[in-house]
């Protein structure tokens, strides 16, 4: 079947579900569990309360089968050119196999060990004691993904306290400092391309705190990075150097020496165990049967609530305090990905891609916009998270914990009939939800949640046509951003557009006024 054929199929079977709401789905096939929800290992997906049914299941799986879905999935795991536009692999998964080549090998277990010595203190800071304190510097990929799974396994933390440093607002790196002693602080500057300007402020800022306190800066930072020659005219070398491939791009490289923060956190064993419960998706997503293969099954549901019912936007919400920053690391993940209108072969895309994700932990999302969920003029699909178990935390709080997030996908998808006269209290429902459902959030999970996402990205990206590995977006805003500074030192705005111009002078007077 060709794409555009496969498409119709997927329409024809929205229009015929789209009016039918979820409560008349679980009537008429009340084992919609059985048949929707998907597990692997202790990995448990439900779809049940999607508005999907058989024929729409198997229009989407037709879908992806015209897209070439699989033959995306294997060039990409034997590590060919997929990132055309750029013209490089995609490594993510080759950096996390369980048999990787030699120089990946070599520098993982390098980071591991300089991991392993931080924490034993073996590497000493600058009066000889252990480390109490490490600051990762770095932004968007270099931060969102250590950052997201330092505080997941808080429970594994058992090494010196990790901070993460990301704004070029001097107040995120000053605040931080304060607290802090600089003598007892490794400092990380992680940055793939080392030029992004809000790594580079940092790392000065850092440079001179350091150097304020009367330590020698340069023992006391490493550089993580793929240009390692742009460290070494910083200042950073030796054994403080650790590399990442070219090919593994920002948002997927936790895995790399960009994971040197978390490994510091938990150990060179959890984060073996990360690495592991990600390679354990890939092998799955490698050879399951598209109709079972859970990224390829998120993937499609996605594009169903895009594409075929219209969905602009997806809730993130995991019941999983420790998840708190799963929604900043996956808006990266989807929106920097997908969020193109673009095809890979340089036409214009034919359909709407990435939704708006956004997301905040349960049960705090009740309390604010769950709302605009339950009673919104837009239905908002939603991914819940949600561990069987608890990690370190109390069991009773946990079981009211698990008994909101089920709650809530079932008032989302069933509401409840409006008492008469009131309907300002209509609960109308038919919302979708997918629930994701694991036993508990240790390393090997997080790396296999994490995978399933990378994952379904890509299938996506693969059915929309576009190229998920670039993301040349970011560029304008940061052009101008390099041309404004000199502006903003002589005053002379008149190369800009009014508005901006207009702001910069007030700036002017509000500053000149204060001071
Ligand atoms: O925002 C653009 C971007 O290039 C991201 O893709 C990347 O993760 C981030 O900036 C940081 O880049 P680098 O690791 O090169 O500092």
């Amino acid at each position: 079947m060709d794409r555009e054929t496969a498409w119709t199929h997927v329409s024809d079977a929205a229009a015929r579900l789209r009016s039918r709401h979820l409560r008349d789905l679980f009537a008429d096939d009340p084992a919609r569990f059985d048949r929707f929800a998907f597990n692997h290992g202790a990995l448990t997906i439900d779809f049940s309360k999607e508005k999907i049914d058989t024929a729409a299941l198997d229009a989407l799986l037709a879908l992806a089968h015209a897209c070439g879905v699989e033959a995306a999935r294997d060039a990409m795991l034997r590590g060919e050119h997929v990132n055309v536009t750029e013209d490089r692999p995609a490594l993510h998964t080759l950096v996390r196999a369980d048999d990787p080549a030699p120089a990946i090998a070599d520098q993982r277990a390098r980071m591991l060990e300089f991991a392993q010595s931080v924490r034993s203190g073996a590497v000493a800071a600058a009066d000889g004691g252990t480390y109490d304190h490490v600051i990762n510097l770095g932004i968007g990929g270099s931060d969102l993904g250590p950052a997201m799974a330092t505080a997941a396994l808080a429970s594994w933390a058992d090494g010196p306290a990790v901070h993460y440093v990301s704004n070029v607002d001097g107040a995120h790196f000053g605040d931080l400092a304060r607290r802090i002693d600089p003598a007892r602080t490794l400092i990380l500057v992680a940055s793939k391309s080392f030029t992004t300007v809000e790594t580079m402020s940092n790392h000065r800022l850092a440079r001179d705190w350091l150097a304020r306190a009367g330590i020698d800066a340069a023992r006391q930072t490493c550089a993580i990075t793929s240009q390692p020659e742009r460290a070494r005219a910083a200042g950073i070398g030796g054994d403080r150097l650790f590399d990442m491939d070219e090919g593994v791009g920002g948002r997927f490289s936790i895995w790399s020496s960009v994971g040197l923060p978390l490994a510091i956190a938990i150990g060179a064993d959890a984060f073996q165990e990360f690495l592991d419960g990600a390679a354990a998706i890939d092998r799955h997503h490698a050879s399951a049967p598209l109709a079972e293969n859970l990224p390829v099954l998120l993937a499609l549901i996605g594009i169903w609530r895009r594409n075929a019912m219209g969905c602009a936007a997806t809730a993130v919400l995991p019941y999983d305090q420790r998840l708190a920053r799963f929604a900043a690391f996956l808006q990266q993940l989807e929106m920097e990905s997908n969020g193109k209108s673009v095809l890979a072969d340089g036409r214009p895309a034919p359909r709407a891609t990435a939704p708006v994700l956004f997301g905040e932990p349960g049960t705090n999302a009740q309390h604010s916009f769950l709302q605009m969920l339950h009673r919104g003029s837009d239905p908002v699909p939603v991914d819940f998270l949600l561990a069987a178990e608890p990690t370190g935390a109390d069991a009773q709080a946990h079981r009211v914990l698990t008994a909101n997030a089920l709650a809530q996908s079932a008032a989302l998808a069933f509401g409840q009939p409006t008492p008469p006269g009131q309907p300002h209290r209509a609960f109308p429902g038919d919302r979708p939800s997918t629930t994701i459902l694991y036993r508990r959030l240790d390393p090997a999970t997080l790396g296999a949640l994490i995978a399933l996402f990378e994952h379904k990205i890509t299938v996506q990206a693969a059915i929309w046509g576009i190229n998920p590995f670039d993301q040349f977006g970011v560029e304008l805003g940061k052009q101008l951003a390099t041309a404004l500074l000199p502006a903003m030192d002589s005053g002379d705005f008149s190369a800009f557009d009014g508005s901006t111009a207009g702001l910069a002078a007030r700036i002017k007077y509000l500053t000149a006024k204060s001071g």
